[in-house]
């Protein structure tokens, strides 16, 4: 009989949104007049349509696999060169050297935050922030890696937790933060990059909300902060700015001068072999969704884009004037599209969950649930309609919380 991965049973069971929808459920049995009144807040997904202008080449991009002289089979490994020129020509237009090559596409950055651990050893010391994606602890439990540490995020540091005084061999960071709403400023990231470059260490960074950014200055890459790119990998997503949760399309950013170490010390770039697990495991994106995903990056896709964060920034910004209304403490909803609210007093998150949807139908998700620094506090998404949002605000200044 095939032995099953142990590490797999090291895993705390995955019960957040799994039990939000459970006790949803339970509410909506209980009370069945008030079911089509539930509004969700707690989802990350995206509700709006895809810009036209991916629209428009996916369109183009199918027809033109209907016909045999422009159809095509498998695609180029890493992804087609007008695509990856399209994302690192971004980059160099923002002041950064990335080349077209350092570009990597994927089918959405959940894979590639979990399938970068593939090119890393063994025994690494891995620190991860917390509250935090709960993929990037998850993944590294699946690979067995045990030594993780986790970085405390409070009210007192904002969210961005500083360097610790002790030597980590792998950091992930996120900003925007997922699900703080927190950003960190070009000094703090600096204060990472020194670290890691001081401790040898490499920094994934996970810039999946960066379009999000409104904050002049706070920056949009960790490529913006100099020596970044001897010590760090970029993790990057279509599904936020462009809405492709459904379509899958996100790109990994690795500069050949990124360097780890093997056993006998010698050193060596991770570009080779991000390049090689991917040849070898990884087939490429679907031709059309590589066209849209160009598109983003055309005059008007840039601008639909910006409309389309927009839209989710002005649903942000009702929600932190309506909790402004209650007085609510909250950080986020400026550089972000999750606002981060304390809980009322003597309320845990799960408490605050019930209490938002026993009395006035809003499901939040339970900060609980993104680690042990995340009890005290809940999350609301900005991702919704507009009607949706305004409902929400006017429900919360109806709420009674004396
Ligand atoms: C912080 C963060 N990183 C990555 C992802 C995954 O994005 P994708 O849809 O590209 O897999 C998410 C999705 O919610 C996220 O919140």
């Amino acid at each position: 009989m095939a032995f099953v991965n142990e590490n797999y049973f090291k895993l705390s069971p995955s019960y957040l949104f799994a039990e939000i929808s459970r006790r949803v459920e339970t509410y909506r049995k209980e009370h069945p007049e008030k079911a089509a009144s539930i509004i969700r807040c707690g989802i990350g997904d995206v509700t709006e349509p895809l810009p036209q202008a991916c629209i428009k080449a996916l369109h183009k991009a199918v027809d033109e696999m209907a016909v045999r002289e422009t159809f095509r089979g498998y695609g180029p490994d890493y992804g087609y060169e007008f695509v990856r020129h399209a994302i690192a020509g971004e980059y160099r237009e923002r002041g950064m050297t990335i080349a077209d090559d350092e570009i990597f596409l994927s089918d959405g950055s959940k894979c590639d935050c979990a399938n970068i651990l593939d090119i890393l050893g063994g025994g690494n010391r891995i620190l991860i922030a917390d509250p935090v994606y709960p993929v990037y602890n998850d993944t590294n439990v699946m690979a067995g890696n045990s030594d993780v540490s986790f970085l405390e995020g409070t009210d007192e540091n904002g969210f961005v937790p500083p360097p610790p005084g002790t030597a980590a061999d792998v950091i992930y960071l996120c900003f925007p933060n997922n699900p703080t709403g927190a950003v960190a400023t070009r000094e703090q990231l600096a204060a990472w990059v020194a670290y890691a470059r001081k401790n040898d260490a490499l920094i994934l960074f996970d810039a999946a909300y960066e379009a999000y950014i409104r904050t002049a200055g706070i920056p949009h890459s960790i490529f913006e902060i100099p020596g970044a790119s001897e010590c760090a990998i970029e993790m990057r997503s279509f599904s936020k700015n462009g809405g492709f949760t459904g379509l899958r399309c996100g790109f990994v950013t690795i500069p050949k001068t990124a360097l780890g170490k093997r056993k006998n010390g010698t050193l060596e770039a991770f570009h080779p072999l991000w390049a090689r697990r991917q040849s070898t495991k990884f087939n490429g994106v679907s031709y059309p969704v590589q066209r849209a995903a160009e598109a983003l990056y055309s005059e008007e896709g840039r601008a639909q884009v910006k409309d389309l964060t927009d839209f989710y920034m002005r649903n942000a910004k009702l929600l932190r004037e309506a909790l402004d209304k209650c007085e609510w403490q909250y950080i986020g909803g400026v550089d972000a599209p999750y606002l981060w609210v304390k809980c009322l007093p003597g309320k845990t998150s799960w408490d605050m969950f019930s209490f938002l949807l026993e009395n006035v139908c809003i499901v939040s998700t339970p900060g609980s649930g993104f680690g042990k620094m995340g009890e005290g506090y809940f999350r609301l998404s900005c991702f919704n309609s507009r009607a949706n949002i305004e409902e929400v605000c006017r429900r919360l200044s109806t709420l009674k919380v004396a």
